[in-house]
């Protein structure tokens, strides 16, 4: 399969929170080998609403992994995300290629919200339905400004934009390739970032529904720095339990943390119910999670309960190779859940 074409992207997510390098190498016949992997924290307000403020520090992560790492390869990968991103799956009549390039602007247009001359527009024909004369077409549109944001902060940093995809899809390629057995299962993959949740509905190789939504660990981080009136260090500690703070209870801590978690789960309720009114024959059987933010006290097994489905933690490593010597079991451990999107555009050919 990986025959003749050896060379894959470094995949760079670059996250408000945090900026994510993956490099791999084909190995055997099918496989991966994992031969460089780094995160590096932004400062806050680096990134808001999904525009790079400002671009140095995100190009100096990039720079200080590559240097870490001693990462060699300049061709990068990387992947778009939010308000900027319209991702649709529509029905449209079976046709040729070659009339659906004509057509393909004027079917869309009703489903994009932003002038078309603004947009990278792409799309690929994923199913046909010889029954009813139609086919389904996934249709992808990113505001340009958007991807000449992305793609001047890697020049930036002396690298090469070689390939720009979506964090959805980027989810997705790393899900099939380390969850092969799944390909009937309809899993819905959650990805819980800092600003941005990837909700991620896929039957195997085909996806079914994606949507962003404007929440994640960010939302508990304010919401703990405002309850409390505390700095948002002190409140991102606290989040993650590695402070406790004199006259804050352990209780108004996890009242607060659950109010946000509410308000996540109203989010993906609302998104199931909507992808149910589309998909009368495909129920949800599962949900697998991933992101920074996956390991907020008690958000897995309060979203286990409120959606009534069964939930695991992504593992991103799940048949990657790797030297155990080079690669820790406990970094790995660590790092798994939040290089899902960089580990997906790893994958992805030149
Ligand atoms: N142990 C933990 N407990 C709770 N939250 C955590 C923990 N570790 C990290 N987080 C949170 O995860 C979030 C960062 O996740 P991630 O790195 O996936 O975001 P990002 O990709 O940079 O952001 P986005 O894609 O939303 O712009 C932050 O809000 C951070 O506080
Ligand atoms: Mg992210």
């Amino acid at each position: 399969m990986f025959f003749g074409k050896p060379k894959r992207p470094v995949g760079c997510d670059i996250g408000s929170f945090s900026v994510k390098l993956v490099e791999l190498k084909p190995f055997k016949k099918d496989e991966y080998e994992l031969l460089h992997l780094g995160i590096k924290t932004l400062p806050p307000d680096t990134i808001v609403d999904g525009a790079i403020i400002d671009r140095i520090p995100v190009a100096n992560a990039i720079k200080s992994i590559y240097e870490e790492e001693k990462i060699k390869n300049n061709k990068i990968a990387t992947s778009i995300s939010g308000h900027s991103v319209i991702i649709k799956r529509i029905n449209v009549p079976a046709q040729r290629e070659e009339e659906l390039e004509e057509s393909i602007e004027w079917e869309v247009e009703q489903y994009i919200p932003f002038d078309l001359m603004e947009v990278n527009l792409d799309y690929q024909i994923v199913k046909t339905n010889p029954g009813d004369g139609t086919m389904d077409v996934i249709v992808v549109a990113v505001k340009k400004e958007k991807v000449e944001d992305q793609v001047s902060v890697i020049n930036l940093a002396g690298k090469e934009a070689a390939v720009i995809d979506v964090d959805a899809f980027a989810l997705h390629n790393a899900f099939i390739y380390n969850y092969p057995e799944s390909s009937t299962l309809v899993t819905a993959l959650l990805n819980v970032g800092a600003s941005i949740t990837n909700l991620v509905i896929v039957k195997g190789e085909d996806v079914l529904f994606t949507r962003d939504l404007s929440i994640g660990g960010n939302q508990y981080t304010s919401y703990l720095q405002k309850g409390l009136g505390i700095s948002y260090e002190d409140a991102e500690k606290l989040k993650k339990g590695e402070i406790t703070m004199d006259g804050i209870s352990q209780e108004d801590v996890k009242n607060i943390i659950m109010q946000v978690s509410e308000t996540l789960e109203l989010e993906i309720k609302k998104t199931f119910d909507f992808f149910k009114s589309s998909n009368v024959n495909d129920s949800i059987d599962r949900m697998v999670m991933s992101g920074g933010a996956v390991h907020t006290s008690g958000l897995i097994d309060f979203l286990t309960e409120r959606l009534r489905m069964p939930i695991e933690i992504f593992n991103s490593f799940k048949r990657i190779n790797y030297d155990p010597m080079k690669f820790p079991k406990e970094k790995l451990e660590d790092l798994s859940p939040k290089i899902a999107v960089a580990m997906g555009l790893a994958m992805r050919n030149l």
